[in-house]
């Protein structure tokens, strides 16, 4: 990492800015990398608009005690995404800590520690969870009683509504006017300038190009722990196959095998899946970028300033780059669609591309309605015609990095400590006005791997191949790289105590692990108390996950277990599990009295916080109180984490 942290060096804040002759440094706590994605972007516009000299910079590599070194002629931004519950990220924990906490020490003692730092502030966060961007307003707040002076708003941006780039144009705006003002920036013309140099590479010997392999170890075959969001284990598949029983879609109960390495997890946690793009993806957009000739090509990707990370390892080729480091499927960002009207191959190109980053309805209207990837729209402006004139640097800038995405564990570590099982569903969805079916990534890659698996008919999903990261078959067999990530989400230790679990489609996923592990801890004699599961799904016939399983786990469990199921495409009204807690209201209630935990897995957005209410409303009328107090319990219960949540949109 180049934020000029590394062992030895400095991490006064101040000194690093005075070092490098930066004034402003922008900030990032992300966890999923869309925060990070976001701080590059103002760092960017900053030097590219109103000349600032930016750095972007990881929370986790500064002392944050040294906020108060920075001068009143610099300015910092903080871009900081709420994780979960109101969570830091993981790189923000200290930062937040020390921020919130009574009472800050600062490297220089001071009545007003931070009179003399100006800040700018973006939070990224979910409107569907109860803590919405906590961490920008917590940290803006503990800022202000600091002294520091804000610049422009606080901006919040809300992934729940979907509207995350439109909230970071309408914030970023006003607060670079307010801060041109204060520092006394000129506005120039933005001319395009890259921020990398990519050259053909000299390296012929090919056990020195990466080709998707995240780093050096994996280049070298001699991969190690221990194993983490840097440093996948590539994984064996060792079991992959279809739960649901209809035709049109697809849920994969998949199972990879880590015992020829360290990696361990508990019941509860996650596994992230890092995917690569399926191949007919990555030859529509070499296609239209006109790369396709040169995708294997071999090249040096050098960050034109010393503070400035390289995102992926080099040197590589653009065919890998493009398949493993970067998200082209995904919503393209309307200010980078801006950025590339300079690039277009003709001139109504341009004025198209113009329009589109200029008006939000009309991008609307032409792209996110028809949920158009970058290729798409490229190949949509310009009629076909190539985009041959953009420099690749301007795509490692614009389009955001392929992430790893997070699936609850499924399996009980008591149970099979060295095989982690996940239970996806494949995204499709048919999108009007697009050239083909708008897939997910990940999960159309694992849909893929399983079809390679079991020797299906037809080996790559829906006529795409893919490849996993390392082509030259360092990884033989069919393998995906993962890595665990912990989670709060826990049975209790005694396993005598009684659990509720609510969770409908995948959001069963980790209560298969936890059923899974009562089962075995009762096998050996231990005392486990009632579960009570609620599971929905539309139909018992279609999308019954588990369904044999259940019946396995009852006969070792008795009366001790009892699952409740909500079909909800079965009768005339839609049954949902919170309807079926409701008709459980008295049992429900009584099992809470008796200090059961209780857990909701699943949707975010409207399935979590309908159980909420419900269960409020069922401490309420059992308990004959009002229904705001019964919300209180409910408060009180999550915070002694006997209310426990596993949720995501
Ligand atoms: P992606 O490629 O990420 O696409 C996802 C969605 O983004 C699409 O369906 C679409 O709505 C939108 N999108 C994509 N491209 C575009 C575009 N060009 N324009 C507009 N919209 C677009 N999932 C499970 O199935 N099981 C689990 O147990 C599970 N557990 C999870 C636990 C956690 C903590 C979290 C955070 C998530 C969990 N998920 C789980 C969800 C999972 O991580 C993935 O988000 C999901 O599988 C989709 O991934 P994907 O790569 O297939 O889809
Ligand atoms: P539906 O799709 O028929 O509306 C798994 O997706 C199950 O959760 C399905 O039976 C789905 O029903 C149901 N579901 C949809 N919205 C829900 C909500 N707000 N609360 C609980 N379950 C819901």
């Amino acid at each position: 990492n180049a934020s000029g942290a590394k062992a030895g060096k400095t991490r006064n804040i101040g000194e690093i800015l005075d070092e490098s002759g930066k004034n402003c440094i922008v900030f990032y706590g992300s966890q999923t990398g869309t925060a990070e994605d976001y701080a590059s972007r103002l760092a960017k516009e900053g030097k590219s608009r109103f000349g600032l000299e930016t750095m972007v910079a990881d929370l986790e590599d500064f002392d944050i005690d040294s906020l108060d070194t920075v001068t009143s002629d610099k300015v910092v931004m903080f871009v900081l995404a709420t994780y979960g519950e109101g969570e830091p990220t993981d790189n923000a924990v200290e930062f937040f800590e020390f921020l919130t906490g009574d009472e800050p020490a600062f490297s220089q003692s001071s009545d007003v520690p931070l009179g003399s730092l100006n800040y700018v502030g973006f939070g990224l966060g979910n409107n569907t969870y109860e803590h919405y961007n906590l961490m920008i307003r917590a940290v803006d707040k503990a800022l202000q009683k600091l002294g520091a002076n804000r610049i422009g708003e606080a901006g919040e941006g809300d992934d729940g509504a979907g509207t995350m780039e439109e909230d970071f144009l309408a914030w970023k705006e006003p607060m670079w006017t307010a801060l041109a003002d204060k520092m006394g920036l000129e506005e120039r013309e933005a001319v395009y300038e890259p921020i990398f140099s990519i050259t053909e590479s000299s390296a012929t010997e090919s056990s020195l190009v990466y080709l998707g392999e995240p780093n050096k170890m994996h280049l070298d075959g001699k991969s190690q722990g221990p194993f983490n969001a840097h440093n996948p284990y590539v994984a064996p598949i060792a079991e992959s196959h279809e739960l649901f029983t209809v035709k049109d879609r697809n849920c994969l109960h998949i199972e990879v095998d880590v015992s020829g390495s360290n990696v361990s997890y508990q019941t509860g946690d996650h596994l992230a899946v890092w995917p690569s793009n399926a191949g007919a993806e990555v030859d529509r957009f070499l296609d239209i970028v006109d790369l396709a000739a040169q995708r294997d090509t071999v090249v040096s990707v050098r960050a034109l300033e010393a503070t400035t990370k390289v995102p992926f390892p080099a040197p590589t080729t653009y065919d890998a780059i493009v398949r493993y480091h970067m998200e082209i499927c995904g919503p393209v960002s309307r200010q980078f669609v801006a950025t590339l009207a300079a690039f277009a191959p003709d001139e109504a190109s341009k004025a198209e591309m113009t329009k589109l980053g200029g008006d939000k309805d009309y991008f609307h209207e032409k792209v996110s309605a028809h949920s158009l990837n970058i290729a798409g729209l490229l190949k949509a402006v310009s009629k076909g015609k190539k985009w041959a004139s953009i420099p690749f640097s301007a795509f490692v800038e614009g389009i955001n990095k392929l992430q790893p995405r997070y699936y609850s564990i499924s399996s009980s570590a008591v149970v099979q400590p060295k095989k982690i099982s996940i239970t996806a569903v494949v995204e499709s969805q048919v999108i009007p006005g697009r050239e083909d079916n708008l897939r997910g990534v990940a999960t159309n890659y694992l849909y893929a791997l399983k079809q390679k698996q079991n020797s299906d008919p037809s080996p790559d999903a829906f006529g795409l191949t893919y490849q996993t990261a390392g082509p030259r078959n360092k990884y033989d067999g069919i393998q995906v790289p993962v890595h665990v990530r912990h989670s709060n989400f826990k049975l209790p230790s005694d396993p005598s105590k009684p659990i509720i679990l609510v969770g409908p489609g995948t959001g069963v996923a980790p209560f298969r692990a936890f059923v899974q592990e009562r089962a075995k801890l009762a096998a050996d004699g231990e005392a486990v108390g009632k579960t009570l599961l609620f599971f929905g799904c539309r139909k018992s016939t279609e999308d019954f996950l588990y369904k044999d399983e259940w019946e396995e786990y009852k006969r070792v469990l008795g009366d001790n277990f009892e699952l409740v199921t909500a079909f909800s495409r079965e009768g005339k009204n839609k049954v949902y599990v919170q309807h079926r807690l409701k008709e459980r209201a008295e049992e429900v209630n009584k099992l809470l009295e008796s200090k059961a935990y209780i857990y909701v897995c699943g949707d975010a957005s409207h399935m979590a916080r309908e159980v909420n209410t419900v269960v409020g409303q069922i401490i309420a009328g059992q308990r004959g109180i009002s229904e705001a107090k019964g919300d209180e319990i409910v408060k009180s219960m999550r915070a002694a984490n006997q209310y426990q949540e596993d949720v995501w949109s």
